[in-house]
């Protein structure tokens, strides 16, 4: 795809995110090239963007690729190029070094460096500039993420006419952990110059507001936070109130209706040698998604006799991540050690216990992995959301399959008719997967058909109205200066 250049204009809705929702790059002969990435985001977003004059500022996901803005998929990109080393320190150094494990209730230990926390300052000024550049006069900007937790004060002081939202993907942990983060205040601070604050699960934004209680001077009432007060007049107000994604229900139904998916699903089951039961495991390779304690589980389930090889199978899909932090490395060895253990003890020729891949693949592959599991396993230890859970649910229209689903997921808050687990109970998980197993078809049409209730009347679109309706509903800018 070709790219018409087109000069920063005025736009009326600017979405701000650590990444473009492109894969953008610079052919050869020095031209832009671009290819849509694949996320819900991206899909909520694009009609909106197409319809509100709207523009996308990020990074293209690449080491000191310098793009103009540029036009793609009916959308304005506006790219924020990064060095080598501002990749270092801002993005593997204080984003997914320090804030990820930090916000994901510390279940590795975060890294505090002053010299990742300067890059952060740094590269959030850069996003919060362009995007003062390029919105219109009163415009609606959404700041996605904990990348750019310090955008929303950062444009406000650039540009207090704007209407400014920001949405947290990942969780907020209690005051006691966020507390241990040198920088607590001027995260909080940053983060305040929002009008609006979106969180996944309602504890979410009750951890938010109990920090800014216990690190700030502002006040909260309710899900509120005054900023100033009435001797120090103009006031202003924070709303922070949980808003939990979704996925893109219709076009994921959709994929799971072609008769070539539902033909790949009958492949998938035929190469893993027909078995009775197929186990499935998607994740990015992060330590947040309890994939060590999955395989510990389906590895004593084996162990103890209850499972047999070929009978049972386990398919894991890990996508690489975030492959030169320290952490992610540790856990692929961990995790690919265990994989080959297991597969040692209980596999044989041309029957594998696992089949581990480390790889990401096309959406349609995925909707058919879906359809080919009898079970899903999604075991995080801490996670915003987990779209993942969403989606097997979305590509399920035959309504088979069970859900098995940690309860530190925020999708637990909807999908309660999953079977819910904590995964440091390995014995509780261990009961579940088999109960999994041998659920009768009844009940596993009952359950799946109220799962799917949910993912079907909140959709990422609706995600997306909910929290622009909400924003858009508060008082304007201008009017009350
Ligand atoms: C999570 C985060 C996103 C991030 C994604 C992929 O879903 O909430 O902000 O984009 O992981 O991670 P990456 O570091 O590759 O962008």
């Amino acid at each position: 795809d070709s790219i018409d250049p087109e000069a920063d204009g005025a736009y009326d809705f600017v979405v701000v995110a650590n990444r473009l929702p492109v894969d953008a790059d610079v052919a050869e002969d020095g031209s832009p090239t671009w290819k849509r990435a694949p996320g819900g985001l991206v899909t909520a977003l694009a009609p909106i963007m197409r319809a509100n004059d709207g523009a996308w500022v990020g990074w293209p996901g690449k080491p000191d690729v310098t793009l103009e803005p540029f036009d793609a998929d009916g959308m304005h990109l506006v790219p924020v190029d990064l060095s080598e080393q501002d990749v270092e320190l801002y993005y593997e150094g204080f984003s997914n070094g320090t804030l990820w494990p930090l916000l994901h209730d510390a279940v590795v230990d975060p890294v505090f460096h002053r010299a990742w926390w300067n890059a952060y300052v740094r590269v959030n000024r850069r996003f919060a500039k362009e995007a003062a550049k390029v919105a219109a006069k009163e415009a609606t900007v959404w700041i996605q993420d904990y990348q750019l937790l310090l955008v929303p004060t950062m444009l406000r002081a650039l540009r207090p006419d704007l209407r400014i939202g920001f949405f947290l993907h990942i969780p907020f942990p209690p005051p006691e952990i966020f507390a241990q983060l040198p920088w607590r205040k001027q995260i909080l601070d940053g983060l305040l110059g929002a009008d609006l604050i979106g969180t996944q699960r309602t504890s979410d934004a009750g951890n938010i507001q109990r920090s800014v209680r216990r690190l700030t001077e502002w006040t909260t009432r309710g899900q509120v936070v005054t900023i100033g007060s009435r001797w120090t007049r103009p006031e202003r107000h924070v709303r922070i109130a949980a808003f939990p994604i979704s996925i893109d229900t219709t076009g994921i139904t959709e994929v799971a209706q072609r008769p070539e998916v539902i033909e790949r699903a009958k492949e998938i089951r035929r190469d893993l040698g027909d078995p009775d039961t197929v186990l499935l495991g998607v994740d990015r390779l992060d330590y947040t998604k309890g994939i060590r304690h999955r395989l510990k589980a389906f590895g004593e389930l084996l162990h103890d006799g209850r499972l047999v090889v070929p009978e049972v199978t386990l398919v894991q899909v890990a996508s690489p991540s975030r492959e030169n932090v320290d952490s992610y490395k540790q856990l692929r060895d961990e995790v690919e050690v265990t994989v080959g253990r297991i597969n040692g003890d209980h596999g044989s020729l041309g029957r594998a216990a696992i089949h581990y891949m480390h790889h990401s693949y096309p959406l349609e592959e995925m909707v058919a992995l879906y359809l080919a599991a009898d079970v899903m396993l999604v075991t995080a230890l801490r996670d915003g959301m987990n779209l993942v859970a969403k989606e097997y649910v979305a590509a399920r229209v035959d309504l088979d399959g069970v859900l098995v689903l940690s309860e530190f997921a925020g999708a637990a808050d909807e999908l309660a008719q999953a079977l819910i687990i904590n995964p440091h109970d390995i014995d509780g998980m261990k009961r579940a997967i088999t109960e999994a197993i041998d659920m009768r078809p009844k009940e596993r049409r009952r359950r799946m058909r109220s799962l799917r209730r949910r993912v079907v009347d909140n959709d990422v679109q609706q995600w997306a109205k909910n929290f622009l309706g909400t924003l858009n509903a508060g008082p304007s800018r201008t009017s009350h200066v």
